[in-house]
């Protein structure tokens, strides 16, 4: 037996520390006294080993009940008793038939083992009579399921009857110093085994009734935020009962009070209410319902009365209650007024509010900010609706930490009248002129059916931000076009660039933010006007002017996870007659393949005659070009598998024409002739090909090859403007006349239907559509035809009589109006030789 206990010891001693083998050695001894009224009960947890467990002279046991008079000594049969049990030490204390025993309630009996304990404080009295708890240090609510950072917790109850009610559980160095309570208290202090706290920290004194449930005192001597909550939470307050808190403050703090959670129950008689004193109000109590915004920037003590109603038996409904209360000093601006004039505005909402809002709200901790209606009606964040005017102050240390939010509306109701009407979309003066910082401004705009919208920017003109063209003004704008299932991230755009208007076929948002504080500089220049325009059929256009010698650069929306399937995008690029235009990929593929369908980059100039540049997504994209005339780039996409996105950049470089003619002239008069060559007799072939057999026309059925609506833009007695029409070709149209060879067949004429629904033309239309031939496919291409399942599935042939008016013909006489182009010159000649 020594031998054993000599090894265990040396095993403690290498497991554990000293304190803990010294503790193993010890026995304890409790004496109870009768009169105390105290048992203490040591139990063990289910999960300790069975070699843990206490003696008591010679026998083991898992549990010890030591009761009032009993006098034991017991030991542990293991080193680290702390793991295993604990304890609960329960007094009871009668005031009903004997002497209360007022004054500070200790922790008795000494010399308990360093077990967890709960002292448990069951104090039974008449509910004629309050008592009341006072705490020493002061104590702080924690909502349940929290935990204490000292793991030293108090629960409050109260007993009246048989009925407890959980008034709350707290910590402690809170601002609660005091609780008042009618009737019994069940009270239980929760200290872990390693605490040093010897004291209970709260004294016992009896007061005249309170007539309510219970009364929670609260000091607040500086700046702070206190959390609480109604009795039982998150459960039901009880029926009809009554209670108050009291905050106590200097008189020259203010405190501002915000219902975070709340719920009501169903009433059947009264109401659910809250009442405050507030020293100095001439109509107290001034009563709220939850539901209210709740008094703010109150000047010292006052007290808030939570009061129930008779509940509906069938369906009581919870009454609950989690509230803050922030005391702040006064601020320096809390008289100083701003003027909001939204009186004149149309459906717009301006929120102002603390940073973050509302994913974030501020840490308890933060100093807060408030925005105030009137003197007493403040919040984190106040909503202003457009029709009336403002008279608003904040509470706020710090003003920059505070954002305006704003969303105006603006959709079409009768379409005669806005389809005429140009809207502005700039921020109202009334916003900009308050010192607080602008972080959105967002129009919704709302397109009627079959219409459009169209976005411009006059006298800025807009750029759009790319990696390698970054916005670095004080705002920019964010355009998402959403339609009921999808949304396209059009892009973001700063004023200061190229771009001239966008057109777009969905609804649209149009977001300013704000960077820095130099918008409230510019603020005065802004230039965004919106109208609404015939439906378009591409998802957008963009119209586009490059200032000479400058860069633009432009990208596909969505960038960069790629356009959606199926979506067809245009760039009209204005070339002015003394300009030239470079316009250049930034890389050489469209780095796609396609699932369903086929997606192309179309190119053309918009001259008579016009060669169209085509490129399919398996085909290298265009090497950077001069172009001498406004054109058109066109983007429609396929299907793409998996993991491939359509993202393209290009840039158009617009520079005097002379110069760089010259270069051209130079490079070609040297080179240029044998490549020359080369297309011209590629291109009569295919030319004399076309024109003797019928033609097989495709339509791609997912690129819209409808014109945006673009009225006033050309000016030509002609409706050139048609002539950007993608007529997206495949090989079938080039190859067709050999797939006609190779089958023997006989087909019917064969044109290229192109659907238009557009604008018809004064003068004769231009000759039905444009030559349909790819350009580089001149030089000699050796690939196979595709077979006819291929293009099937995608494609749609139309065959219909070709029309008296003969390509031939277009083609001579738009001849004839030579051109400055070279590359077009020699082009032209070769497809009419
Ligand atoms: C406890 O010890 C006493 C004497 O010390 C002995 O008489 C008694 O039998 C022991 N009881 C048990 C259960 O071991
Ligand atoms: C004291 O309590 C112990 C343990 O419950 C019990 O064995 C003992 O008989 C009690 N003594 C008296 C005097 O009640
Ligand atoms: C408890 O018992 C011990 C010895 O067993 C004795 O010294 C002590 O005085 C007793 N205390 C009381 C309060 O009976
Ligand atoms: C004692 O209290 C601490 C802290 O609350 C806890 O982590 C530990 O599990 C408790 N021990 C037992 C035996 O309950
Ligand atoms: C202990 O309890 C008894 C019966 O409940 C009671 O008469 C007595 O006054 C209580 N003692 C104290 C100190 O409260
Ligand atoms: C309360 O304050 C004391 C002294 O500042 C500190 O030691 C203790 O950890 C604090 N307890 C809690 C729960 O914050
Ligand atoms: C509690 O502990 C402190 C030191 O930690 C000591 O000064 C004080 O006397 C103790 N109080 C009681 C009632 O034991
Ligand atoms: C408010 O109550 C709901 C429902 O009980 C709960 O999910 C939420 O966390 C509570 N919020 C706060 C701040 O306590
Ligand atoms: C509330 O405050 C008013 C005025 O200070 C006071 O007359 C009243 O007794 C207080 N009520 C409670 C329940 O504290
Ligand atoms: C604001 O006005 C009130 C009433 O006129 C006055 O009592 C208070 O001192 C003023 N506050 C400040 C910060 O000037
Ligand atoms: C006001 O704006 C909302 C969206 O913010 C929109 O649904 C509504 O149609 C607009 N009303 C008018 C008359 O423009
Ligand atoms: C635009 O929004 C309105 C109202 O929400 C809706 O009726 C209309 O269908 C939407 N238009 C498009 C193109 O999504």
């Amino acid at each position: 037996m020594a031998a054993g206990r000599a090894l265990a010891a040396l095993l403690a001693a290498l497991l554990a520390a000293s304190a803990q083998r010294l503790q193993r050695e010890a026995s304890f001894t409790i004496s109870l006294h009768t009169m105390d009224n105290v048992t203490v009960t040591i139990k063990q947890k289910p999960s300790a080993p069975p070699s843990c467990r206490i003696r008591v002279r010679n026998v083991t046991r898992p549990e010890l009940k030591i009761k009032p008079g009993n006098n034991t000594t017991f030991t542990f049969t293991c080193s680290t008793p702390e793991k295993y049990f604990i304890m609960d030490i329960e007094k009871k204390i009668d005031c009903v038939s004997g002497p209360c025993p007022f004054g500070d309630v200790h922790l008795y009996p000494p010399g308990l083992p360093r077990l967890n304990r709960t002292f448990i404080w069951d104090v039974k009295a008449s509910t004629k009579a309050g008592l009341e708890l006072k705490f020493t240090p002061w104590l702080k609510q924690i909502e349940p399921g929290e935990t204490c950072p000292d793991s030293l917790s108090y629960n409050i109850n109260s007993c009246i009857d048989q009925a407890t009610v959980n008034i709350g559980t707290f910590c402690r160095n809170g601002s609660v110093s005091r609780v008042k309570l009618l009737g019994g208290v069940l009270m239980a202090l929760q200290l872990p085994w390693n605490s040093p706290v010897n004291t209970s920290g709260f004294n016992i004194a009896n007061r005249a009734s309170i007539k309510r449930l219970c009364i929670i005192e609260s000091i607040l001597k500086e700046e702070s935020s206190i959390t609480l909550m109604s009795p039982n939470y998150p459960l039901g307050f009880p029926e009809d009962e009554l209670m108050t808190w009291q905050f106590v403050l200097p008189s020259n703090m203010r405190a501002s009070v915000f219902f975070h959670n709340y719920s009501l129950s169903n009433c059947e008689r009264k109401e659910e209410r809250v009442e405050y004193y507030i020293p100095g109000s001439p109509s107290n109590p001034e009563v709220f319902k939850l539901s209210d915004s709740q008094p703010a920037n109150i000047a010292g003590s006052f007290n808030l009365s939570l009061q129930g109603c008779d509940q509906d038996a069938q369906n009581p409904g919870i009454l609950r209650l989690l509230f803050q209360v922030v005391v702040q000093h006064p601020q320096v601006d809390e008289n100083v007024t701003h003027l909001v004039d939204l009186s004149k505005e149309w459906n717009t909402t301006v929120t102002i509010h603390f940073e973050g809002w509302p994913i974030r709200t501020p840490l308890m901790s933060e100093p807060i900010c408030l925005i105030c209606k009137d003197p007493r009606n403040c919040d984190r964040a106040l909503t202003l609706v457009s029709g009336a005017i403002y008279k608003i102050s904040f509470l706020c240390k710090d003003l920059s930490r505070l954002r305006i939010t704003a969303e105006k509306g603006i959709s079409c109701v009768d379409l005669r009248w806005c389809q005429r009407k140009i809207y502005s979309l700039s921020v109202p003066s009334a916003i900009t002129q308050l010192p607080i910082r602008l972080h959105k401004f967002i129009w919704k705009l709302l397109a009627p059916d079959l219409n459009s919208i169209e976005i411009t920017s006059p006298s800025l003109k807009l750029q759009q931000h790319v990696p390698e063209q970054r916005c670095n003004t004080s705002y920019s704008y964010s355009i998402v076009s959403a339609t009921p299932e999808t949304e396209l991230n059009v892009g973001v755009f700063c004023p200061g660039g190229s771009i001239e208007k966008i057109q777009m076929r969905n609804n649209i948002t149009v977001s300013l933010k704000t960077f820095g504080k130099g918008f409230l500089n510019e603020s005065n220049h802004q230039d965004l006007k919106m109208s609404f325009v015939p439906h378009i059929k591409d998802e957008c256009t963009f119209t586009v002017s490059p200032e000479p010698k400058a860069k633009a650069y432009l990208q596909t929306p969505n960038w960069p996870y790629g356009l959606p399937p199926y979506v067809s995008i245009s760039w009209y690029i204005l070339v002015p007659s003394k300009q030239v235009a470079r316009l250049g990929f930034s890389k050489d593929r469209m780095g796609i393949v396609c699932e369903t369908g086929r997606a192309y980059v179309n190119i053309k100039e918009e001259t008579p005659g016009a060669e169209e540049t085509v490129r399919r997504e398996d085909e290298l994209l265009p090497q950077p070009r001069s172009m001498y005339h406004n054109f058109w780039v066109n983007v429609s996409n396929c299907k793409p598998v998996e993991r491939t996105q359509l993202t393209l950049q290009f840039q158009v470089t617009s520079t005097e024409k002379q110069i760089d003619l010259g270069v051209i002239l130079a490079v070609v008069a040297g080179a240029g002739v044998l490549t020359a060559i080369g297309l011209t007799v590629c291109c009569v072939k295919k030319k004399k090909k076309k024109s003797q057999d019928p033609m097989v026309g495709v339509y791609n059925p997912n690129v819209n090859t409808q014109m945006p609506g673009k009225q006033g833009l050309f000016t030509k007695g002609r409706k050139t403007n048609e002539s950007h029409v993608y007529a997206v070709i495949d090989d079938a149209m080039v190859y067709g006349h050999l797939l006609k060879e190779s089958n023997g067949l006989v087909s019917p004429e064969v044109d290229v239907y192109r659907p238009f629904d557009g604008p018809v033309g004064s003068l004769p239309p231009s000759p039905p559509p444009f030559s349909f031939r790819k350009d580089i496919k001149c030089s000699p291409n050796t690939e196979d035809p595709p077979a006819l399942t291929d293009m099937d599935h995608d494609t749609y042939t139309f065959a219909h009589q070709k029309s008296g008016q003969s390509e031939d013909s277009g083609d001579t006489s738009e001849e004839k109006n030579t051109s400055t182009s070279l590359l077009e010159d020699k082009e032209q000649d070769g497809s009419v030789e």
